[in-house]
């Protein structure tokens, strides 16, 4: 594993502690090893020192003194400036030695832990030395989002890899899709026969899909300013959590048919078609937060939206999405929200005309929880113990980390090894990410036709007041 950009943040706080964690359940190939790549100059033993406080601080595993031993003559440092073609006969030749060392194959996986613009000459530099497409073994890419900044940006990256590598060596990461809760909705929806049945517009009145943060940008100025939580957020984790709840089950084994079935389903998202004198987009902007670090002073980028789309097909005809998500807000919590639709009046009317009955608090929601916490909550209804006449919520609560007493994978191990299995179904396909920028573009398009400004909120606060309307207008309330 080969990851460009080993020195940064993301090597230090997610793919050190996630190697760390394969090595400790015995899940790496026997001859792994690890080089990382950065400009600055270091030895072995000073990136292994360095990694290893980080596998100490953020590994879900615990410490073991044996395991690191093992794997730390493993880990490898080379400094390079990925910019210049004349860094890689160097790092070819390091890679040969590394693999020579550890058991002989061709196989590589590059990691692109760089900034975006780096991307591009990272690609066409290992391509021009040979280094990928080699005689033998594998040669893989596994590239971090954001992939590409609209329609247009993405598609040029994707003809610099794709001219290098084939599709199925090509692992777009969007890293929600290696969320346990995730991978489960499908599970949920297609082993359980109280939920299959159910779900479709017949029974189901709406579904929120809700990302939010309590934390600013941070030192991530430079980028957010330019991305803005529609593309941050929206283009990749939303529409991907989106897909994976409301996609056909596939009637195939495989990864393609998952990736086929989530592309179908974004096929068929569009934004819900404006009425007069409502929106269906609002975007926010938390005070101060022109004044972050490496922010312009006169910033319109968003750091919330709110938006409702529909899904253009027969199962979900009629059903708003409605997707949130924002920093700084009152909560971090990624979840999905499933409502459904209220029983017929009469069903309860006769049996239990003499209860009290608020009707509009008759709900029956499912929570899907992402993040933090990881779990399943069912809210359904009961009449009050020891009340002949009141009837109130209950809740079933499925704690998932309580039931199974172990550590969820972190979702860049599931991710890390799912590309050295070589299995593709949790990474994002060309066509789904063509498709994400295709809508958001579109919608950003319909947001400036509208003059659609980011409103203020408090840090801190649940975001701007105008949110709720576009759920309140419906008749529901952002869970
Ligand atoms: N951090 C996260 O939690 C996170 C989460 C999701 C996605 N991402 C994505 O992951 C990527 C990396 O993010 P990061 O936060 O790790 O960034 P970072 O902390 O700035 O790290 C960048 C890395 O690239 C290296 N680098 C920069 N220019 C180079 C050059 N010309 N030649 C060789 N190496 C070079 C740096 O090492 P030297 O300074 O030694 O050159 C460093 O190792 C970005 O695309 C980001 O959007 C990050």
């Amino acid at each position: 594993m080969v990851v460009l950009g080993g020195t940064g943040d993301l090597a230090h706080r997610k793919l050190a502690p996630a190697v760390y964690n394969l090595h400790h359940l015995g899940s790496l190939p026997q001859d792994f090893a690890f080089v990382g790549v950065g400009r600055k100059q270091k030895s072995d033993d000073q990136f292994r020192n360095e990694l290893a406080e980080s596998v100490n601080k953020y590994s879900s595993s615990s410490w073991d003194d044996q395991k690191w031993a093992d794997l730390s003559p493993r880990i490898y440092y080379h400094q390079g400036d990925i910019r210049y073609a004349d860094s890689y006969p160097d790092l070819k030749e390091r890679i040969e030695e590394c693999n020579r060392a550890n058991g002989g194959s061709n196989n590589v996986l590059y990691y692109l832990a760089l900034t975006p613009n780096l991307f591009t000459p990272a690609v066409e530099n290992l391509n021009k030395h040979g280094m990928v497409q080699m005689e033998s073994g594998w040669q893989r890419i596994m590239i971090e989002k954001p992939f590409g900044f609209d329609l247009q940006s993405a598609r040029e990256l994707n003809d610099v890899i794709s001219s290098a590598f084939s599709e199925d060596s090509i692992f777009r990461i969007d890293h929600y899709l290696g969320k346990e809760m995730l991978q489960n909705i499908l599970v949920l929806r297609l082993a359980n026969s109280v939920f299959e049945p159910l779900w479709n517009e017949r029974f189901i009145s709406h579904v929120q899909i809700i990302a939010s943060e309590n934390e600013g940008i941070g030192d991530r100025g430079r980028y957010y300013d330019r991305f803005g939580a529609m593309r941050d957020m929206v283009q990749s984790h939303l529409l991907q959590m989106l897909a994976l709840t409301a996609m056909e089950p596939p009637q195939e084994a495989g990864p393609e048919a998952v990736r086929a079935e989530r592309l179908k389903l974004l096929n068929a998202v569009q934004l819900w078609p404006e009425e007069e004198e409502r929106s269906n987009l609002v975007l926010g902007q938390y005070k101060g937060y022109k004044k972050e670090k490496d922010v312009d002073a006169h910033t319109g980028t968003e750091t919330f939206a709110a938006l409702k789309l529909a899904v253009n097909n027969q199962r979900w005809q009629g059903v708003p999405f409605y997707l949130r998500t924002g920093k700084n807000l009152d909560e971090k919590i990624a979840k999905i929200v499933i409502q459904f639709k209220k029983p017929p009046f009469f069903y309860y009317g006769n049996p239990l005309k003499d209860l009290e009955l608020d009707y509009d608090s008759l709900l029956n929601i499912l929570t899907l929880k992402v993040q933090p916490q990881e779990g399943v909550v069912f809210q359904f209804n009961i009449k009050k113990p020891a009340s002949t006449s009141e009837i109130v919520p209950a809740k079933m609560d499925f704690c998932q980390p309580c039931a199974f007493l172990i550590n969820t994978p972190e979702a860049y191990e599931r991710l890390i090894a799912d590309a050295i299995a070589g299995d593709t179904d949790r990474f994002s396909s060309w066509n789904e990410v063509e498709r994400a920028w295709t809508l958001i573009d579109y919608i950003y398009e319909q947001s400036k036709k509208s003059a659609h400004k980011p409103h203020l909120y408090e840090p801190g606060s649940r975001g701007p007041a105008e949110a709720d309307k576009i759920t309140e207008e419906d008749g529901y309330r952002w869970w």
